[in-house]
């Protein structure tokens, strides 16, 4: 019986090129086909403001925007987001200054520990770009995707409720 060399035993995948702008600089990576998007942002990118939560869809932690409306990192492959734009908290800032949505959630107080938060605004900006969110009880449903295990919940829709107007005035909800 022939002895396996270590090189047989590992064998080599192909990675794919990917090119996204990432919080408005153009990237280019290689990445494994089966590699999410959660964890070329974390892993790969140091991008470790999305965090990851349940890893399977169900808490809304790792909501980052692709193209403007809101995903989950977690379930979304790091090729389908070829050639898209892409804004994770990191980007939406303009400098020192924070986005209506960050300012609108330090207003209110609408965290505790804070891990939910990144997944929390970022869908919150995507839900200004759908448009269909006017009064708390829309809020609430619509944002039911992003769990708080410190149940910070009504702070956070009052929040968005303070930061809707705002948001609707950059004339979109994600980065500037
Ligand atoms: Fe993606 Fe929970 S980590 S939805
Ligand atoms: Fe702790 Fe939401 S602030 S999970």
């Amino acid at each position: 019986m022939s002895a396996t060399t270590p090189e047989a035993a590992q064998p080599t995948f192909a990675r794919h090129p990917l090119r996204l702008t990432l919080n408005a600089q153009d990237r280019q990576f290689e990445v494994l086909p089966w590699t999410t998007l959660l964890d070329l942002l974390r892993e790969q990118l140091d991008l470790i403001g999305t965090k990851k939560g349940c890893d399977h869809g169900q808490c809304g932690a790792c909501t980052v925007l692709l193209n403007g409306k809101r995903v989950n990192a977690c379930l979304t492959l790091a090729v389908m987001c070829d050639g898209g734009e892409l804004i994770t908290i990191e980007g939406l800032a303009t400098g020192d200054e924070l986005h209506p949505m960050q300012q609108a959630f330090i207003k209110h107080d609408a965290f505790q520990c804070g891990y939910c938060t990144p997944g929390q605004i970022c869908s919150a900006v995507g839900l200004v770009n759908e448009g269909r969110a006017h009064t708390p009880d829309e809020i609430r449903e619509l944002m039911s995707g992003n769990l708080c295990r410190c149940g910070a919940y009504s702070n956070i829709r009052d929040a968005i409720e303070e930061a809707l107007p705002a948001c609707l005035q950059l004339g979109q909800g994600g980065g500037r």
